[in-house]
This record gives structure tokens, C-alpha cells and sequence, in this order.
């Protein structure tokens, strides 16, 4: 019986649950893809770190030619973090007739358009599902399922330890320290976590994701992102008392004057899907013009979800229904102009939750009222709880504002911190209803 021989390069977390899929459902494999998928070379660079499965002998390599130079295997799982030397690994895998299947999101983000201009002249494949949500089939969603429509609007957490450390956080009162740690011993946290918790990887995601469902070029770090690594105890509760919890939104949204494009820590009401993700959780919430609202939910960082995703991907490129995919999306072809542009920033509109540390003392929420008024920004609801009298204390202010353009806010901030009322540590966020 024909059989695609396959190979894994690069044996982390993900490389191991891989090949125990590869290993322990061999039978499941072959009877979804049609024919038996045979893990025929495991190459890493540490072949003495611990790993929780067992490998047939002669199987693991530190040896890259042993999978460059057969010509047998046709696709090649490259699981190798980082910009370099994954970028290089993938353009010899490719140049030596292999498929590609990947996790990597930075170096998609980074290096995108060289990789799949690349593949494209020799007449293969890169496959990512896994680079996006985890283990849920966004990347398929997005560029096969929904292709019927405009989509209009992505609003997604996309970050799996920011979800997990908010969750601890909101329901446990966990401090953040202890709550990164957690994540990262879990496995759901990059080599460095400042990627996680400061909105690059959910940035770097929907650089993606706005590439296949808008056509935008755009350069992740271009992206406006405000990460969680700010996140304090009190925002939690006053976000409670309000009705809402906070997530790490990442929000791609047409309109007529471009692209809006964020990733911010964001009230989100309660009752609301979104709201509602808690944990390591992923959740994309896709609007198109034809389908209406899909939400898609389901785990977004570990090692067998993430396996999952790079599996399927493994099938796909195996049977052929990659090679057709990856054809007809054109993906990150510089010869294709981006049929949207992004949207200026400063004139995106939104609602937002402020809270200022301020003097105890008469006049103070006129002060800072009137900027926002000489701002045209509506206040829609404040919180201050009473304190002791004649404190001569700093007190916690929090506002709720009505809609307003985010240069508006900029600027009004910007002018409520030279206040010699207000104190350092002011806290902004995105409300979203
Ligand atoms: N570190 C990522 C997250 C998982 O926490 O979501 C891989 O993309």
C-alpha cells in the first residue's frame, strides 16, 4: 500500500505530541488521509532532553540531511521557534522538494511573503493551522469555509496564557507574577513570555488572520497593542461591578474608511461569548456578510491541541488538498495589491474605562471631567466608593466613557497626567458591549 513518508524537525512539547499521534492513532491517520502517514525521521538538536514518549530506535537524529537528503519524505512538520534558524531550516526543506506544515506564527508574521513566494516558485506547500488558535480550524475556516462572504469584522482572544493569567486573576485573585509561572510550567506560554503578555503574539496572529480574511498587509508590530502585563487586582473587581470581564481582545473591523486593526485589554459585557472563555481558551467571533456571526471556541495554546491542528495539516499536505489551497489563496504574494488599507489609529472610535489614582480633595473630578468635556468626551458612568472622611488619601477614580476617537483619549490622558491631582499608574482600556 502507498504510504507518505513524513518527518518531524524540531522535538519540543509540540514535536512530541505530534509524533505521538503519528505513532499510538497510525490506523486513525490512514483511514482519514486514505492511506498510511509513516514517521520516518525525528530530528532535534537535543537528543538527550526527557521526553514523554518512547521512540522506535534510530528514529530521533540531530542530523538535518538525514531528512534534506531523502527524498522520500514529502512533507516535513517543522516545529523550531524563533525567526532563525527556523526561516533558513524552512527554505532548505523547501528547496529540497518538501512540503512544509508549521506552528510558527512570528516567523509567518516576520518572514511571511520570502517563505510562501518561495514555496510557490517550487511548487509546494506551507501549511499553519497550527499557528493561529491552537488546536481550533480557524486557518481552515477563514480561507475555505467562509470564503462565500466579506467578512466584516474578527474580534478574537488569541492568546491562550494572557486568557489563562486573566482567569486566575479574575476568579481566584491570583496575583500576575504567580499566574505567568503557571502558565508557562503548563506549557501554554512562548519561550518568553513577554511575547504572551505583552500583545505581540496575539498581535502577530492577527496580522494573519487579517491577511487571509481582508487581504491587509500589514506588519504586525504596526498593530496598536496594549498587552495584560499592566493587568492589576482592582481593574478585576471594578470590571465586575460594572458587568464586565477583561480580555485580551485582538479586533480586525472593515469600514468604510479602512481597516481597523487592535489588540487591547478590553471590557467585554458578561453573558457574552466572549466573556465567557476562560483559561488557556481561544475563541474567534467572525462576522461575514453572508453567514452572519460564527463563533469558534476551543483550546488555544498546549501540547495536544496544537498537535491536533498540526496533524490535520499533516492529512491535508499528504492527500494533496493543501497543494490546491495553498494555490488558488495566493498567500502573501507581493505581486497581489492589499485590497484594503489600515485605518488611522487616532480616528478609531471607541468606548473606554479609565481608572486614576487622585487626591482626595475638592475639585478633582471637575478637573478631570472638564478635560474630557474640552475633549468631546461623554462620560457615561463613574465609580468612586466612599472613603474615610478628611483622609487627605490618593483614591481610585474610575470612568466609563461614551464613545470617543482613540485620538481624542490620547490627547485628553495625556493632558489628565500633567494634573497634580493625578498620580502615576493610570489605567486604560477598551470597552466593548
Ligand atoms: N503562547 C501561545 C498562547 C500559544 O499562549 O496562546 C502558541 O501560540
Amino acid at each position: 500500500m502507498e504510504t507518505a513518508k513524513v518527518a518531524i524537525v524540531g522535538f519540543g512539547t509540540i514535536g512530541s505530541g505530534v509524533a505521538r499521534l503519528l505513532l499510538d492513532h497510525g490506523e486513525r491517520i490512514a483511514r482519514h488521509a486514505g492511506k498510511p502517514l509513516e514517521l520516518v525521521q525525528i530530528v532535534d538538536t537535543d537528543l538527550s532532553r526527557p521526553r514523554d514518549l518512547k521512540l522506535p530506535k534510530g528514529l530521533l537524529s540531530d542530523d538535518l540531511s538525514k531528512v534534506v537528503d531523502n527524498p522520500e519524505i514529502e512533507v516535513v512538520v517543522q516545529l523550531i521557534g524563533g525567526l532563525e534558524p527556523a526561516r533558513s531550516i524552512m527554505l532548505k526543506l523547501l528547496e529540497s522538494g518538501k512540503d512544509v506544515v508549521t506552528a510558527n506564527k512570528a516567523l509567518l508574521a516576520e518572514h511571511g511573503s520570502e517563505l510562501f513566494d518561495r514555496a510557490r516558485q517550487l511548487g509546494r506547500s506551507i501549511a499553519f493551522e497550527a499557528a493561529v488558535g491552537g488546536g481550533i480550524p480557524i486557518i481552515a475556516a477563514i480561507s475555505e469555509c467562509l470564503t462565500a462572504n466579506q467578512v466584516q469584522e474578527i474580534h478574537a482572544i488569541l492568546n491562550g496564557t494572557s486568557n489563562f493569567i486573566l482567569t486566575r486573576m479574575e476568579e481566584q485573585g491570583c496575583n500576575y507574577a504567580a499566574s505567568v509561572a503557571e502558565a508557562q510550567q503548563r506549557g501554554y506560554a512562548e519561550a518568553d513570555p513577554t511575547m504572551d503578555v505583552d500583545g505581540s503574539d496575539a498581535a502577530q496572529k492577527l496580522a494573519i488572520l487579517a491577511h487571509l480574511a481582508f487581504g491587509a498587509r500589514v506588519d504586525w508590530r504596526d498593530i496598536p497593542r496594549t498587552g495584560i502585563d499592566t493587568a492589576e487586582l482592582p481593574d478585576m473587581r471594578y470590571a465586575k461591578e460594572l458587568g464586565y470581564s477583561v480580555k485580551l481582545l485582538a479586533v480586525a473591523k472593515l469600514a468604510p474608511e479602512g481597516l481597523e486593526l487592535h489588540v487591547s485589554p478590553t471590557l467585554v459585557r458578561h453573558g457574552t461569548p466572549l466573556a465567557e472563555v476562560r483559561g488557556a481558551y481561544n475563541a474567534i467571533r467572525v462576522v461575514g456578510d453572508a453567514v452572519g456571526r460564527v463563533f469558534f471556541h476551543g483550546p488555544g495554546a498546549g501540547q495536544m491541541p496544537t498537535a491536533s491542528a498540526v496533524v490535520a495539516d499533516l492529512i491535508d499536505t499528504a492527500v494533496g488538498r493543501m497543494a490546491i489551497t495553498f494555490r488558488t489563496l495566493d498567500l502573501w504574494s507581493d505581486d497581489r495589491q492589499a485590497p484594503v488599507a489600515v485605518r488611522n489609529p487616532a480616528k478609531v472610535p471607541g468606548r473606554f474605562y479609565l481608572r486614576f489614582n487622585v487626591d482626595d480633595r475638592p475639585g478633582v473630578m471637575a478637573e478631570i471631567a472638564g478635560i474630557l468635556g474640552r475633549h468631546r468626551i461623554s462620560i457615561a458612568s463613574l465609580i468612586q466608593h466612599e472613603t474615610e472622611e478628611e483622609t487627605d488619601g490618593v483614591v481610585p477614580l474610575v470612568i466609563m466613557t461614551h464613545t470617543a476617537k482613540e485620538g481624542a483619549m490620547s490627547e485628553a490622558m495625556k493632558k489628565i497626567g500633567e494634573l497634580s491631582c493625578v498620580h502615576p499608574g493610570t489605567i486604560r482600556m477598551r470597552v466593548r458591549e
